[in-house]
């Protein structure tokens, strides 16, 4: 029997929370699917680093080298200096293990989570694959006469040629397989290299890329063209590539085309190698302890990791579970407002997988 290794950083708010209902859903799957699994938990996040003044070091770093798959809840205390513990943990894991995709999926489940006039599931199904460890997340930069008028703040947006190539190969690889469209899809580059001339790196990159997938259709959009024809034609898109920065911005817009950001998933990725699979909403302090907090986006990352680990049965099961309740009509939104418990959606999900 398939065993696998996989360390869980519930992390702060409602992360804990949310986590344990996806770690059902693997349970459930892993019951039906006939594969075995060892958790090892991770303490790590704000909460613990206000009792401890402890960071990921880079021996924990070594030691999740070792996993097979990592499942992260949510990082973010209201009573940290904003971004320290995200930076440790979540840029830690994306940087430390090199995880250079980070592939989001938006996929509308059912017409009533739509915010978008006459939007079906058929015309919001792409995937957003965002470079991960480059861009103006690179750490590179810093303040000058920090506190003083005449202050100087810079930060350098970094992109590798390895970098933008990779992720643009990503891109066209997951359009020739045609996995998420069901077809061949199109490859859309995001960047804005009209005004960040340096941008025309990734454009480069992206042509080159493109040469070895002539079926593909090439495409490109500014960012904030990208914005616009999200709301207008979301249809439009297959697979968009983009910088670090942007794929951040248009996927949390992307979460919304899906009816939350309750419910949108992600999967930190590098190919072959231990990867970390998280949903992309945040803490959430505000609902913290109230069980309100919409875990699917905790669920369908669970998933995530599974088809990552070749488990694509189980991975399938979790998702015909997740539509099969979306479309039912019982969920009114995937967000805090939805109505249902998180446990008690953690437990509809998992009578479905059984079910199923
Ligand atoms: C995300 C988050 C993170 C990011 C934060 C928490 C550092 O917004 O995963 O989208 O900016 O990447
Ligand atoms: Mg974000």
């Amino acid at each position: 029997m398939t065993s696998y290794t996989i360390g869980v950083l519930g992390g702060d708010g409602i992360g804990p929370e949310v986590t344990e209902e996806a770690l059902k859903a693997l349970a459930a799957v892993a019951e039906i699917e006939g594969f075995t699994y060892d958790l090892v938990d991770y303490p790590y996040s704000g909460d613990y680093y206000l009792k401890t003044k402890e960071l990921v070091s880079d021996d924990v770093i070594d030691e999740w080298r070792t996993l097979d798959a990592v499942l992260l809840g949510a990082i973010g205390h209201p009573d940290v200096e904003p971004g320290l513990v995200e930076r440790s943990v979540i840029l830690g894991l994306r940087f430390g293990l090199d995880l250079y995709i980070n592939l989001r999926p938006i996929k509308l489940f059912a017409d009533h989570l739509c915010p978008l006039k006459n939007k079906k599931p058929a015309d919001i199904d792409f995937v957003v694959v965002r470079e991960n460890t480059e861009g103006m997340y690179s750490q590179i930069g810093g303040h000058l006469k920090k506190n003083t008028p005449d202050e100087v703040a810079i930060v350098n947006g970094v992109y590798t040629w390895k970098g933008c190539e990779r992720a643009c190969r990503y891109g066209f690889e997951l359009a020739h397989e045609g996995k998420t469209m069901g077809r061949p899809g199109r490859v859309t580059l995001v960047d804005k290299h009209n005004a960040v001339r340096p941008h025309d790196i990734w454009e480069r990159a992206y042509h080159h890329v493109a040469e070895d997938y002539p079926e593909i259709e090439r495409d490109h959009a500014y960012v904030d063209a990208c914005c616009m024809w999200m709301i207008k034609n979301p249809e439009w898109f297959d697979v968009i590539v983009t910088t670090n920065l942007f794929g951040d911005i248009i996927t949390d817009l992307g979460a919304m085309l899906q009816g939350g950001m309750g419910i949108a998933a992600s999967g930190n990725i590098h190919p072959g190698q231990t990867s970390m699979f998280e949903p992309i909403h945040g803490s959430a302090p505000k609902y913290t302890g109230k069980n309100i907090a919409c875990p699917l986006g905790a669920i369908a990352s669970a998933s995530m990791m599974l088809d990552f680990l070749g488990e694509n049965a189980a991975a399938k099961r979790i998702d015909t579970a997740m539509e099969t309740l979306l479309k039912s009509g019982k969920v009114k939104s995937a967000d805090a407002r939805s109505g249902i418990a998180t446990d008690a959606m953690g437990d509809m999900v998992v009578e479905l997988i059984r079910g199923a």
